[in-house]
């Protein structure tokens, strides 16, 4: 015995080999869904079959100089046709559960109205298909592709309520099969983006009363299609929201920075998840607005903070903080040229977020349960010799995963990790032009390839640990 031991000692110093120490500490739970996200516009192609109607974006896209090498979403990776293949690329990766959304425009060509059969018939077919494969659809009801037929889009308040009815049926047709619904994707980016900066569809820079006005149709809607959803669904159905929440990280771990962070953080959401998840305009926003603050009619704030099963949150990048004397008690540390980013100019790099994301979602408004939504990166992806070795996006995307893990170690109800993205797709207004998929779309020819990165992933879901 004394000599195997010996013998064992000396082949580890004769290897120079240190004794591995099991890190239990990166272990998710056993029952941490891992999975993938997609959206309709951004990969399904297929503009003019099956009845679809005209959105925002298929205008948008088509106005020249609104979209990075004036790319489009016609075709995109041809994923309304080649569902199956890409069915089995999750299956291969192990993914437990896909999110993916629902083009409105399948399902009511005209935003409201008659159903479209065939639009219908399409999703029944790729939820079947997932479930066959063992993979548990979560489906987003809005990721930005408004039916164009709507009047004034978000501008009209009659939207808030198309949206509804269009997600009490979409609910009626999928629940006995689909579990998990999320009303809207990123507030911040249909409303802000879509009508003040212009940037996003429908490309419109209305004066800032105007854009609150939208914003505040946009939280109506998501709270109207919380009710319809649970009032069409089978018991049990889970229902929350997908928000890019903006989190302030705390320039260090002290009593005084966090509570910084948490301030504003919340200030600086108040009109969108603070008033979801507080139900009223909280006064610092009332105050910032002044004249020019969102009209809310009576029973409007009960209806935005309809309770949620869950909160889902985007998470990519960090806004830093420090506490401050002034008024606000905190004071913004801005992005910087020296500020680490991936290939998106607005994707500064910040692992910290995830962990404190989820954190301060806990501490500021305590819901049931919180699933990262999205998280990923954009990243050269140079094919060299048929192979696409993302390191950067591993780097990236390791990191940030290790902070859920953190934020999961410590108890916090985080559920669920989606990756964005399945698949290189249609990046709104950056086109093709940025990748954010662990498998590499040849835009020419439809090929897909896994990248480094899909290697990477499988292996995390394997094993349940950060790798
Ligand atoms: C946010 C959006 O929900 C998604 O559509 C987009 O492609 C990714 N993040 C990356 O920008």
């Amino acid at each position: 015995k004394g000599l195997a031991a010996a013998s064992a000692a000396e082949a580890m110093a004769a290897s120079s080999a240190r004794p591995r120490i099991e890190p239990v500490h990166y272990s998710f739970p056993k029952d941490f869904r891992w999975g993938c996200a997609t959206a309709a516009y951004q990969i399904e192609g297929a503009v003019n079959e099956d009845g679809r109607g005209k959105t925002n974006w298929d205008i948008f896209s088509h106005t020249p100089g609104q979209v990075a090498n004036n790319d489009n979403g016609d075709v995109a990776c041809d994923s309304y046709h080649r569902y199956p293949e890409d069915i089995a690329l999750l299956k291969n990766l192990g993914v437990r559960s896909y999110r993916l959304s629902i083009a409105w425009s399948r399902i009511f060509p005209d935003g409201r109205g008659k159903p479209n059969q065939k639009g219908v018939d399409y999703y029944n077919k790729v939820i079947d298909a997932l479930l066959a494969a063992g993979i548990e659809p979560h489906v987003t009801m809005f990721h930005w592709d408004l039916p164009a037929a709507l009047p004034g889009g978000w501008q009209n308040r009659d939207t808030a309520y198309a949206l509804a009815d269009y997600s009490g049926y979409v609910a009626s047709q999928l629940s006995d099969r689909v579990h998990h619904f999320m009303t809207v994707n990123e507030l911040r980016c249909f409303t802000d983006q879509g009508y003040g900066s212009g940037i996003k569809a429908p490309g419109l820079k209305l004066p800032q009363a105007e854009v609150n006005q939208v914003r505040h149709h946009g939280i109506l809607g998501h709270g109207l299609a919380v009710q319809a959803i649970r009032a069409h669904s089978k018991p049990g159905t889970q229902v929350g929201l997908a928000d890019n929440t903006v989190f302030f990280l705390p320039a260090f771990d002290t009593p005084e920075h966090v509570a910084a962070a948490k301030k504003a953080t919340r200030e600086n959401n108040a009109m969108f998840m603070t008033a979801i998840m507080e139900g009223r305009y909280i006064d610092e926003y009332l105050k910032q607005e002044g004249d020019a603050a969102p009209k809310v009619e009576p029973g409007d704030m009960a209806i935005i903070s309809s309770p949620l099963d869950f909160v889902g949150l985007n998470i990519y990048a960090p806004e830093w903080v420090r506490a401050d004397d002034g008024p606000t008690g905190y004071k913004y540390i801005p992005h910087l040229p020296s500020s680490p980013r991936m290939a998106s100019p607005w994707l500064v790099v910040g692992p910290e977020v995830a962990y404190w994301g989820v954190r301060l979602t806990s501490e500021l408004w305590n819901p049931k349960a919180i699933y990262i939504t999205e998280n990923g990166a954009s990243a050269d992806d140079p094919v060299t010799d048929g192979h696409i070795d993302d390191a950067d996006r591993i780097m990236y995307l390791r990191n940030y995963v290790g902070q859920f893990q953190h934020a999961v170690a410590e108890g916090y109800p985080l559920k669920g990790y989606f990756l964005w993205s399945l698949l290189d797709n249609f990046e709104w207004a950056d086109g093709y032009g940025k990748r954010f998929g662990l498998h590499y779309v040849d835009f020419a020819t439809q090929k897909r390839t896994p990248k480094l990165s899909a290697a990477w992933y499988k292996e995390v879901i394997r094993q349940n640990r950060v790798v």
